[in-house]
């Protein structure tokens, strides 16, 4: 059932390109021009602040989108994870559309914050993998992420449908909206729909990664860097980390590492540092001498034009397909999964099954 696989995680990695691929076809269709979400649709025309809560993997989903929704569609969004939103009690002012985000669609604390909000929120929505879960049958509108059954106690797949599907929300409601142009639209739709393609070429890195991971084994701690939508990507990069290799591992803010972290750095502790060749690429970049200047190995995740500009200094390089500024957090993810994924197996730790850890969280 591991399809020759070692691990789920390992078949789960690779089936993204075609499980991103399906999704994307199923709210794009034939023509894969139009985004059809089912039961109506969302409509944002009320709607003026979107509030998102989730735990885990899901939560840092939500905070990835919170950059997409927030820059194509210029609607304020507040995101939560679920045990702090719904004992806060926070107000929930008209006009709100909740989206709640869940693989399982059981994790108790998102399902009690859904609760909170209903008869509060104008609108409830879902993303969910179990279409027939207790968070998709009581909320207005489930939108499932076609990822297939995710075994493996570390959410891979899952992680990029959701992605798939929220980019897909967020560039709804900016057409709605009127904040995105035909063109700019087919622009977008088209860079995810080579994401599938990219993601095949990513997984070329199952080598270099292989090899890196023996040296990240020995590590005690790994802190992982990101700016913009590649911020989130860094706390998921450290939360895989953590979960299956059980290496303390942070996520960062670039910005944020002289007020605190920087005090880390020396040369055991490994920094990868996520920075496509974007619009904060620069900053990014200067982030990293700092953490170089103080002895720390940096990896870098990038594409070519960030790679020939990076400078020398750095410990490795890994050379991504190049993706939309946008979009580049659910490529990115690749490498982090396989980061992950590699140093566990490095290190003989279980990597199905971590310990303390249950697939599904239905206490709180
Ligand atoms: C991390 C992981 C967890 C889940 C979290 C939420 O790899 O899998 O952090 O993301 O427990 O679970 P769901 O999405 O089922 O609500």
């Amino acid at each position: 059932e591991k399809g020759g696989y070692k691990h789920f995680m390992a078949k789960e990695i690779a089936e993204q390109p075609a499980v991103l691929g399906d999704a994307l076809h199923h709210y794009l269709g034939e023509e894969g021009t139009e985004i059809t979400l089912p039961g109506g649709g969302i409509d944002f025309s009320g709607v003026t602040r979107i509030t998102m809560v989730a735990c885990g993997t899901a939560y840092l989903a939500c905070l990835t989108a919170k950059y997409w929704i927030e820059r194509l569609a210029r609607l304020p969004v507040d995101v939560d994870v679920a045990s702090e939103f719904r004992y806060r009690e926070p107000p929930i002012p008209e006009g709100t559309l909740a989206i709640f985000v869940s693989q399982s669609g059981e994790t108790a604390d998102t399902l009690a914050a859904l609760r909170y909000c209903t008869g509060r929120a104008d609108r409830i929505v879902s993303v969910v993998n179990v279409p027939e879960s207790s968070i998709a049958r009581e909320s207005d509108l489930a939108l499932p992420i076609l990822a297939g059954a995710e075994i493996g106690v570390a959410s891979t797949k899952a992680f990029t449908c959701q992605l798939a599907v929220l980019a897909l929300v967020a560039l709804d409601a900016a057409r709605q909206r009127g904040r995105l142009a035909p063109a700019d639209l087919a622009r977008h739709l088209a860079s995810l729909q080579a994401m599938p393609a990219r993601f095949n070429a990513a997984l070329a890195l199952h080598e270099p990664i292989g090899r890196l991971a023996r040296r990240l084994a020995e590590a005690t701690d790994v802190l992982f860097l990101g700016r913009g939508a590649m911020y989130p990507l860094a706390l998921e990069g450290a939360l895989k980390l953590k979960e299956i290799s059980y290496i303390h591992a942070e996520g960062y803010a670039s910005g944020e590492l002289k007020h605190g972290p920087i005090a880390l750095v020396e040369k055991t502790v490994p920094v990868i540092v996520m920075a496509p060749h974007d619009r904060l690429f620069d900053k990014t970049v200067s982030n990293m001498q700092e953490v170089m200047a103080r002895g720390g190995p940096v990896l870098l995740i990038t594409d070519a034009r960030g790679a020939a500009e990076a400078g020398s200094g750095v410990w490795e390089t890994l050379i991504m397909p190049e993706a939309s500024d946008l979009f580049a957090p659910m490529l990115y993810a690749l490498p982090v999964q396989l980061l992950a994924y590699h140093t566990a197996v490095a290190k003989g730790t279980d990597v199905d099954q971590p310990r303390n850890l249950a697939k599904s969280v239905t206490v709180e």
